[in-house]
């Protein structure tokens, strides 16, 4: 295994490092300078996340760093290449983008994201699965945040790459974000090995609300004394990248700590905004609230939502324990 990785690493790291150098010398840099002017991105931040240009053409990488069968089986093993020996084609997967290399915790180059200066489709490309990177376990900015930021206290989860560079040019450097994927359990369980809090902070639109409501879920299990969740909505159309262009840092630090917390959003998702006055909304309330809470470990939190519920439902916190212990209805 250790075997595999070794060749797949070290060409990643060959090309991230001559992408990074395209942006430099390339013919056709000024079209990608431009377009990261353009965003508002600086030099330096290039730097420090190692971005780069994959110019225009089928062949660059191959031809460049596919000398061998050995180095070509490496760059096609990295996802660098798309090989189609039915087509009797193999040819370079990233053409024309901005590059940014995604690194793992230990700091090595496991795959890229790569944006097109344009508005063409797909917006972004990611590296496919290999050996060495898997979507669900890797954030881009995990490895960055910890180089910069002196003492994380917490992480905050973002959906883009521009969120995570642009959040980390204003000196915001907690940000991480997921690949293109939904927070997986995985993310969740690495970023609180290393802080106790995690603020999430999708987009202010239809798709980023919905992750906020599968990132609830997700991190119910998790939820335990001493860990706090929060979730930040952004207002319609906006992204962290795009407002704290717009507001700058403090205004954008001042929103993260306002931010809606766990059992807040738990409840303002379990109650659809209304109080439940009925006996059937408040038996509704239960029947959805009860397995949610139950997958909560032991505590304090736990019991804290109990009593919240026996409050909204006027039934007595004893009577509602018993239901969590031993009439548990199914979740629906
Ligand atoms: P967004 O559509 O919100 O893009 O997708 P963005 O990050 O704000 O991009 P900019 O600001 O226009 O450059 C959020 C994330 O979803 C993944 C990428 O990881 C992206 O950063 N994504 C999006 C893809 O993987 N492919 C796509 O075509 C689009
Ligand atoms: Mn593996
Ligand atoms: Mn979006
Ligand atoms: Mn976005
Ligand atoms: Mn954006």
């Amino acid at each position: 295994k250790e075997d595999k990785q070794t060749p797949i690493l070290a060409i990643l790291e060959e090309v991230a490092e001559w992408y990074s150098l395209q942006l430099k010398e390339h013919l056709q840099r000024d079209k990608a300078i431009s377009y990261l002017r353009k965003r508002g991105l600086t030099g330096q931040t290039a730097k420090a996340f190692g971005i780069g240009f994959a110019p225009p053409g089928w062949d660059n990488v191959l031809s460049r760093f596919g000398t061998t069968a050995a180095r070509r089986q490496a760059l096609i093993d990295a996802g660098l290449l798309i090989d189609k020996p039915e087509e009797g084609r193999c040819y370079d997967r990233f053409r024309d983008r901005i590059m940014f290399p995604i690194r793992n915790s230990k700091g090595k180059i496991i795959g890229f994201g790569g944006r097109v200066l344009t508005n063409e489709k797909p917006k972004y490309l990611n590296s496919p699965e290999t050996p060495v990177f898997h979507k669900n376990q890797e954030l881009y900015g995990l490895y960055e945040a910890r180089k910069y930021c002196k003492r994380l206290e917490r992480f905050v989860i973002v959906e883009g790459y521009m969120d995570v560079v642009m959040l980390g040019q204003h000196g915001l450097h907690e940000a991480v974000a997921t690949l293109g994927t939904a927070t997986s359990d995985t993310h969740l369980r690495t970023l609180f090995r290393r802080v106790e809090e995690i603020v999430f902070c999708f987009d202010g639109d239809e798709a980023g609300r919905k992750a906020a409501e599968r990132a609830l879920m997700t991190v119910l299990p998790l939820m335990e004394d001493g860990r706090q969740a929060r979730f930040l909505f952004l207002p319609d159309g906006e992204d962290p990248d795009s407002l704290i262009q717009q507001e700058g840092l403090e205004a954008f630090q001042r929103r993260l700590n306002r931010a809606q917390s766990f059992s807040d959003f738990l409840f303002d998702h379990l109650q659809g905004g209304e109080v439940p006055d009925t006996a059937e909304a408040k038996a509704m309330l239960s029947k959805r609230a009860l397995p949610l809470i139950a997958q909560i470990k032991e505590g304090i939190l736990k019991q804290l939502l109990m009593d919240n519920l026996a409050h909204l439902t006027g039934m007595d916190s004893q009577r509602l324990q018993q239901w969590l212990e031993h009439d548990q209805p199914a979740p629906i």
